[in-house]
């Protein structure tokens, strides 16, 4: 007999950025961030999780090819997840006993692996609850979150949709640096998002390197930590509670680029925006002073493509320029931009 459960996870943005750890094994960060999560009919993870006596051993694959199973990050959401299931076994004897059986996770992306579009994200996400859904844990997604940021940190915050907030905690266990609902994507349901992708290639310097580099070189990081998120968190979420679109997209710009000066700032510098990146600034830049108010917010992750922040009213303004002015200019590979809405998980 084959058990089996599938799910879909999205991927979330960060408008104020995790980058750092306090616990690199647990990946409990250094600060706490806050995401906008995008509809998962257009970018996502779909992952079905079975377990069978049949089954040799656990097993893994993305895209069709076998990854490595075995991976630290990966067995600590197994374990837990297992753990969870056992629990309920040991309360309730009528279940089948699936914690011990092998385990096969087939995941599939829409979307190119690695290249800064938060795959990892919305990977582990649906690792752990399509798991958990096989397992029929009865756990919360604020639970599940505390599973998937073992995975990659920002996983966590891909459990639930619309405005989301992972909150850093300071626990040793790391019990509390799980992710919370802002706000649901109905709230603010005119949010949108275009990918304009500068480079679909497997970025340079992982985010996971890259940001223990940056805590242990950067003197302008321990201002970001210390003072500059924990206000920004403050004021980000009011600026969502008020639906302020221009204080969401000043924070949200300032937030990126305050990330990427702590790039810079790491010994060796780490750029992860290039010439491309920088004309999607000018272009934000244009665009919103051609309107004569903010109606456009750039952020950048570990990667050169931008996301842009915009309202459903203000399409043709942001997204539309965006589209014909750079969707065939060279260095963008085409218009790949999507108009992403904000979305329910
Ligand atoms: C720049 O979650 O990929 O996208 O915890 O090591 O897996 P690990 O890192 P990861 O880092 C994401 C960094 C970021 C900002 C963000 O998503 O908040």
């Amino acid at each position: 007999k084959v058990y089996r459960a599938s799910t879909f996870a999205p991927v979330n943005i960060a408008v104020i950025k995790y980058w750092g750890k306090r616990d690199a094994k647990l990946n409990l960060p250094t600060n706490s961030s806050l995401s906008v999560t995008l509809s998962q009919d257009d970018l996502r993870t779909h992952t079905t999780a079975s377990c069978s006596t049949q089954y040799p051993k656990d097993s893994l694959t993305l895209n069709g090819s076998d990854q490595d199973i075995s991976g630290a990050r990966t067995q600590a959401c197994l374990a837990e997840l297992r753990t969870l299931r056992r629990q309920l076994e040991e309360s309730d004897s009528s279940l089948p006993r699936l914690a011990s059986l092998p385990l096969k996770i087939v995941s599939r992306n829409n979307f190119p692996t690695a290249a800064g579009l938060a795959s990892s994200a919305a990977g582990f996400a649906a690792f752990v609850r399509a798991i958990a859904n096989l397992y029929e844990l009865k756990s919360t997604p604020t639970e599940l979150s505390r599973i998937a940021r073992q995975g990659s940190g920002s996983a966590c915050r891909s459990l639930f949709g619309g405005y989301v907030a992972w909150q850093m905690g300071d626990k040793k266990d790391g019990s509390d640096s799980v992710a919370v609902e802002v706000a649901p994507a109905e709230h603010w349901s005119d949010m949108r998002a275009v990918i304009l992708v500068a480079s679909a290639e497997k970025k340079d310097v992982s985010s996971t390197s890259g940001m223990q580099q940056t805590v242990a070189t950067s003197t302008l990081f321990a201002e970001r930590i210390a003072n500059t998120v924990p206000r920004r968190m403050q004021e980000m979420e009011k600026a969502i509670a008020d639906k302020d679109f221009a204080a969401f997209a000043s924070l949200t710009m300032k937030d990126s680029n305050s990330f990427h000066a702590t790039c810079l700032d790491t010994e060796p510098p780490i750029f992860y925006m290039n010439d491309t990146s920088r004309a999607a600034i000018r272009m934000v830049d244009m665009i919103n002073s051609e309107a004569g108010k903010t109606i456009a917010a750039y952020t950048f992750d570990a990667g050169p493509n931008a996301v842009v922040y915009y309202q459903a009213h203000d399409e043709a303004k942001v997204a539309g320029v965006f589209k014909s002015v750079l969707g065939d200019k060279e260095g963008w590979e085409g218009a790949r931009g999507k108009s992403v809405e904000a979305a329910n998980t």
